[in-house]
């Protein structure tokens, strides 16, 4: 068993296939995350004492009496903050614990440091908080009507919609409410911070931004970020939700470490982390949109609205890659996308699966649907009708040109192995006999810009170490959160070297290591670390030729050896015309180090000619775009509003993959995580601003059982990208789109009941109780 999982005896060739570096770890259980460290059994408990009011002053905060309980080595308020009070990551405008006013429920206000969790419970009942209660904004709707934004209202114009208005043979208007999401990574928010020496600070974090983790780490400790450093191993899950929110958690951890000199542990609770962390931004947008008898569209206007919560966080960037991903896969010629962030008194809304694209995305295949209901015509043929192409009709709102379409590609060939339309016939058929049971099915497309859309984040780094052993050690900027990014840089540097992948090792990402990175996010992970990882091999790979060069003279003689035409393959080095004659890798790497040559170096990547003025609204955003389509099929109980996914079939791009098993996992698992997102995860508050749904049991996430009965999912084939790390395309995100097919089944199905002739009232999430009143609504 142990063998099969070796990846050892994989030949570079068949490195696409190359298991997760840590899969065995994974399923064994040996895998070592954050609340699985223990330095030196003396670590402290980290306890954070919240608000339970989602606005309030804060009248008295009395710790004096937890102070003197035994085992309570530190009790902190804002007040013991030597640095500044903030964590906010883009605006400081979150205060690391709250001064006099709390604006959201899980807002921490004072944080324990106890020698056990019973301890720390005990001194969390001796503090004395009084709140006098404030009135909470609670929805967009009472938000916009307090005016409460964010930052000012963002636009994207392409054309002119009023003219376009005007000519349009139909115009539909609606709006749309997607719900919030909870990222749910197995992993809770975990931190552990170790002090050092004079102001050292090691912060053992689960973040997917160690660079940020550390510089705020540093600033609420008043020290330099050169005293901090933050190593992240791998997460359980990120999502998302770690983007940001990694940070809070060792920003509390740190400052009680520093105060008591000792290792203190955060390790969220469940319903805690629930409860006091952010979710995917619920929106609420209206649109109109104007289109011919064919089903053109000619027109779209569309305001989008996201409940950001109390801070700003990611907010202004989840909005913008929101309007960025309005016109999904469609080119309309005239467009107006306004877009606003509302502050309410929920937990600060973050980054998640997506960033904004798919409740950008929901609302016009939300439009689209209704065209068809309209024109009495097929949804795929009105979106058929639209796609963007290759020649023509390729400007996005935002005036980027879009090239290498892969819509009539993915398009001819999903409808052909799904069978859709024939199916759909048989589907109508069925939904003509049965009263009781109706089915619906529906083919979606997504694109998907890939790069932060924030330009100068994307860059990356790496350091690639070669020991005199001939082994090697990769350092890069990303982090590890399943999405099996090391696996992939260790693939990118095994095929550079031309070694097999156990000699190489990926290292914890380590900010003393691999500085001043970006978030592991925008799926840019692999195309960023991966270029980085390319260009230190490649440095070092020039210096080595030039060794390599002059040991194969020395060796056979004769040859006219070039280091410019050595090559790195198989475990050994040779130059390409002289193939036969070859040194060890081992041995070159052995005689370098006697030449005092450098077996070090640092590789950096920026993703060349991309821009964005947010200003003017337009700009080249994207390095490139992957697509995808999936047609789902689904059969609706309407007297209990119950489903089941009886078929997916999913075709998607990821460009010449870099890791055939691991991009099959992450279709797999965003298509289902998206799935959970339009069906069963709904979230609730009391009137209060209280979390109603913070477990498993009100929660509901997909499980196995979950899984489509019939689940066809394929890689696009000859599908390599452009200028990126061999050719490949980002992954991570786009595919989560993919479960809008399966919402569109549903409202299919839905306005079966009454032939098709009314809209159903049926957004996001379509759980069984919603299903069931749309079903009701129908009937009337
Ligand atoms: N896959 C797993 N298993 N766990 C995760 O937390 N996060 C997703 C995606 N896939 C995630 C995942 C998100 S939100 C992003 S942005 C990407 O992975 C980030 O990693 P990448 O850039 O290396 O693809
Ligand atoms: N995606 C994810 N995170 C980000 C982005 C983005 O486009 N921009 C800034 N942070
Ligand atoms: Mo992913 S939402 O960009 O972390």
């Amino acid at each position: 068993m142990k063998k099969q999982l070796r990846i050892n005896k994989m030949k570079i060739p068949s490195e696409k296939f190359l298991p997760h570096e840590s899969a065995e770890l994974h399923v064994t259980g040996k895998a070592v995350y954050v609340n699985d460290m223990e330095p030196c059994g003396q670590t402290l408990f980290g306890k954070v004492v919240s608000s339970p009011y989602a606005h309030a002053n804060i009248i008295k905060c009395d710790v004096s009496k937890a102070k003197l309980l035994h085992g309570v080595p530190a009790v902190l308020t804002y007040k013991d903050i030597p640095g500044e009070n903030q964590m906010g990551p883009v605006f400081h405008d979150e205060p690391c614990l709250a001064e006099k006013e709390v604006t959201a429920i899980g807002q921490a206000v004072v944080l324990i440091a106890a020698e056990n969790e019973e301890i720390a419970l005990e001194a969390e009942k001796l503090i004395e908080i009084t709140y006098q209660q404030l009135n909470p904004i609670l929805d967009i709707k009472s938000a916009i009507k307090a005016d409460n934004k964010i930052a000012p209202t963002r636009k994207i114009e392409l054309g002119d919609t009023k003219k376009a208005f005007l000519k349009s043979e139909h115009i539909i208007t609606g709006e749309l409410e997607t719900g919030a999401q909870e990222h749910w990574y197995l992993e809770t928010q975990s931190a552990l911070c170790v002090p050092g020496e004079g102001s050292e600070m090691t912060v053992y974090a689960s973040s997917q931004n160690p660079a940020e983790t550390q510089a705020i780490v540093a600033e609420v400790l008043g020290v330099s970020n050169k005293e901090v450093v933050c190593e992240v191993k791998r997460m359980g899950g990120g999502f998302g939700g770690k983007e940001t929110q990694g940070n809070h958690v060792a920003a509390w951890a740190a400052l009680m470490a520093n105060v008591t000199r000792k290792p203190v542990l955060i390790h969220l609770f469940r319903d805690d982390d629930q409860k006091n962390t952010g979710k995917r931004h619920p929106f609420h947008s209206t649109y109109k949109i104007g289109f011919d008898n064919d089903g053109k569209i000619l027109a779209y206007q569309v305001d989008l609205n996201a409940d950001a919560g109390h801070t700003a966080d990611l907010s202004m960037a989840i909005l913008e890659r929101a309007m960025l991903h309005a016109e999904n896969s469609y080119f309309i010629p005239n467009v107006l996308i306004t877009a606003t962030a509302w502050r309410t008194n929920h937990f600060s809304n973050t980054a998640f699966r997506g960033f904004g694209g798919p409740q950008g995305i929901a609302v016009i295949e939300h439009a689209i649907d209704r065209i068809a209901r309209f024109l009495k015509k097929d949804a795929t043929e009105i979106r058929l009708k639209n796609f963007y192409t290759e020649k023509k009709n390729n400007i996005t709102p935002y005036h980027q040109k879009v090239d290498n379409v892969r819509n009539q590609v993915i398009y001819d060939k999903l409808v052909k192995s799904s069978d859709y339309f024939r199916r759909k016939k048989e589907i109508d058929a069925f939904n003509q006999k049965h009263e009781f049971v109706k089915k619906g099915i529906s083919l979606t497309p997504i694109k998907f810009g890939i790069s932060f859309t924030t330009a100068f984040l994307n860059q990356a780094g790496a350091l690639v170490n070669i020991y005199r052993d001939g082994s090697v050690l990769v350092n890069h900027g990303g982090t590890e959160m399943g999405q099996g990014l090391n696996t992939k840089m260790l693939q990118v540097a095994a095929s550079e070297l031309g070694i097999p992948a156990e000699q190489i090792k990926v290292n914890a990402t380590n900010t003393s290591k691999v500085p001043n990175t970006s978030a592991t996010a925008a799926s840019s992970g692999s195309d960023l670390n991966g270029a980085a990882v390319k260009n230190a091999i490649d440095k070092l790979k020039s210096r080595l030729s030039e060794v390599a060069c002059g040991l194969l003279t020395e060796k056979f003689s004769g040859g006219k050896f070039s280091k410019t035409r050595i090559e790195f393959s198989d475990n050994h080095v040779f130059d390409k015309n002289f193939e036969a004659l070859k040194l060890p890798f081992t041995e070159l790497i052995d005689k370098a180090y006697y030449k005092q040559v450098s077996l070090s170096a640092t590789g950096f990547y920026k993703t060349p000619d991309i821009f964005f003025d947010r200003e003017k609204g337009t700009g080249k955003p994207f390095h490139y775009f992957a697509y995808g389509m999936a047609v789902s099929e689904v059969e609706v109980d309407v007297l209990t509003g119950s489903h089941k996914l009886s078929r997916v079939d999913i075709l998607h791009d990821v460009g010449d993959s870099l890791n055939k098993p691991i991009d099959m996992g992450q279709v797999c698992g965003a298509f289902i995580q998206g799935v959970g997102w339009v069906t069963t995860e709904e979230i609730k508050w009391d009137e209060s601003g209280r979390l109603l749904t913070a477990s498993p049991d009100t929660y509901k996430i997909p499980t196995v059982q979950d899984i489509p009965e019939i689940f066809n999912v394929q890689l696009l084939e000859n599908a390599a990208n452009y200028n990126t790390i061999r050719k490949s395309k980002a992954v991570g995100e786009p595919p989560f789109m993919l479960a809008f097919s399966v919402w569109m089944a549903l409202r299919y199905a839905v306005s079966a009941v009454g032939g098709h002739t009314k809209d159903p009232d049926l957004a996001i999430p379509a759980t069984n109780e919603k299903i069931m009143l749309a079903v009701e609504k129908i009937k009337k």
